[in-house]
C-alpha cells in the first residue's frame, strides 16, 4: 500500500503505481503483463499484478489481486482504478474483473484507461462499462458502507 497521493485527481500517480505493479506480474504463458492501481475512498492506492499458473484456469487477474490488496488494508471503496496492459493499447477489465470492481463500487467510481504509460486517457463510470449488474440488491442485501 502507498500513502495518498497529494492530488487526488492525479492520474499519472495512479497510472505510475499500476505501470510499478505491471513490472511485477508473473505472466509467463500469456506474456501479457498487466498492473492495476486503486484509489481507495481514503485516498490510498492499492495495486495488484496477474499472477498467472502452469493450470491455467488458477490465474489470477491484476484487478482481482488489487482488490484483494485494498481490502486487506482496510479499504472499502474503488474511487479510481487504472489498468495498464502489455501493448501501447488501452487494457479494458475483462467481464469477471468488472463484476469484480462492481462490488466495491458506487456511482463516483472511475475506470481509467490508457494507450500505454504516457499515452491518452480515456475514463468511464463502472455502470457503463457493466450496465445492469447483478448486485448485492439482486440478493436483497444492502451491504454496509
Ligand atoms: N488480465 C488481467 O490481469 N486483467 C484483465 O482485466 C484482463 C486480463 C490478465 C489475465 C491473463 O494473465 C492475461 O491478462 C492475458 O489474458
Amino acid at each position: 500500500m502507498q500513502e495518498p497521493a497529494e492530488n487526488p485527481c492525479d492520474l499519472d500517480a495512479l497510472f505510475a503505481a499500476a505501470a510499478g505493479a505491471r513490472e511485477r506480474a508473473y505472466a509467463p504463458y500469456s506474456r501479457f503483463p498487466v498492473g492495476a492501481a486503486l484509489r481507495d475512498e481514503a485516498g490510498r492506492i492499492h495495486v495488484g499484478c496477474n499472477v498467472e499458473n502452469a493450470a491455467y484456469p488458477l490465474g489470477a487477474c491484476a484487478e482481482a489481486n488489487a482488490i484483494a490488496a485494498m481490502i486487506c488494508a482496510g479499504g472499502s471503496r474503488i474511487r479510481d482504478v487504472a489498468i495498464l496492459g502489455a501493448l501501447d493499447a488501452e487494457t479494458p477489465p475483462c467481464g469477471g474483473c468488472r463484476q469484480r470492481l462492481a462490488e466495491f463500487a458506487d456511482a463516483r467510481t472511475r475506470v481509467h484507461l490508457r494507450a500505454g504509460p504516457t499515452g491518452p486517457i480515456r475514463s468511464f463510470a463502472l455502470s457503463d462499462l457493466l450496465p445492469v449488474a447483478f448486485g448485492p440488491r439482486s440478493l436483497d442485501r444492502e451491504i454496509p458502507e
